[in-house]
């Protein structure tokens, strides 16, 4: 976006965001940590939406709440909501859709990296990992299915990596988030010409919360990611917020069932 040249996507727009706390540490000089499921949140908001903001930490998605609140609509809520949980995931969506009077986007952003690989990992860190990074989403989409059909329109954005078209994290990091696009093209496939469209992030080495608390302390870490990708540095999430915002704008109304790859072309080197 220009400066000076504000957009306005999504006002009017019933925005839900699950996992839209921070995780993490701020960056350097910044009080505010900074993650991908809070960026989508102040940018959506910034353009109009208001939100509800679910997560297993209900003071982190007040602190995205209130990071909102001075953007021009609103108010948003927080939602305390374990994406691990089915029912859960199943209440959080009837408490966006009751807070916000129905639902027009919803941004699954929730996931968490245990980094085990196939021989260390376990059934039970195995299915607790799918539960949070794709039974849940496949479930939040699932309650908000039928509302966005009976009004004839919604739109939904997965947050995916590029762990799930390259190896090298872990084996349930890599199958859950290689799995993710599935769900949009089933969606797709089944309910666009019912007013429903949805889309998957591929996202590559982005210097998020989820980051900066796994690898921010280790020595030459954040320096190496950095060094990574063709274009020498680290994604911000900020640039993953404008990604979604368009995905989850009209903008994209043409746009179905694909994967949108933001990741300063790390996965054409
Ligand atoms: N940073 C990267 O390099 C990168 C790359 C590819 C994909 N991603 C994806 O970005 C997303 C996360 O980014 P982030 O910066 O917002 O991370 P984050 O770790 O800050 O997570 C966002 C929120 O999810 C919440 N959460 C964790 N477990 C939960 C649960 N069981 N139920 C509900 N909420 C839960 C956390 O409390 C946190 O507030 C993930 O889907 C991740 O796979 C990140």
């Amino acid at each position: 976006m220009m400066k000076g040249d504000a957009m306005n996507r999504f006002e009017g727009k019933r925005v839900l965001v699950v996992g839209g706390g921070a995780d993490g540490p701020p960056r350097a000089g910044e009080t505010l940590a900074m993650g991908n499921g809070r960026a989508i949140c102040l940018r959506l908001a910034s353009e109009g939406a208001r939100l509800a903001i679910s997560d297993l930490r209900v003071a982190s998605a007040q602190e995205t709440a209130d990071a909102c609140s001075g953007a021009a609509a609103g108010p948003h809520v927080a939602i305390s909501a374990d994406a691990s949980d089915p029912d859960a995931c199943r209440a959080a969506v009837a408490q966006a859709e009751s807070a916000l009077g129905g639902l027009d986007v919803v941004v699954c952003n929730v996931g968490i990296a245990s980094g085990r690989g196939l021989q260390a990992e376990t059934v039970e860190g195995f299915d607790f990992e799918l539960d949070v990074n794709l039974r849940s989403h496949v479930l939040t989409a699932q309650a908000a299915l039928p509302a966005m059909l009976a009004q004839g329109h919604g739109v939904f954005v997965f947050i995916s990596s590029l762990a799930g078209l390259l190896g090298g994290t872990g084996i349930a990091y890599e199958t859950s988030k290689a799995a993710l696009p599935a769900i949009g093209r089933h969606m797709t496939a089944r309910y666009a010409r019912r007013g429903i469209r949805a889309n998957t992030m591929m996202l590559g080495l982005i210097d998020s919360t989820m980051v900066r608390r796994e690898f921010g302390e280790i020595d030459g870490r954040m320096d190496k990611r950095a060094g990574a990708p063709p274009v020498k540095r680290q994604g911000r999430p900020e640039e993953v917020a404008s990604a979604c915002a368009f995905l989850a704008s009209d903008d994209a109304s043409y746009v179905f069932g694909t994967m949108l790859v933001v990741d300063g072309g790390l996965s054409i080197t």
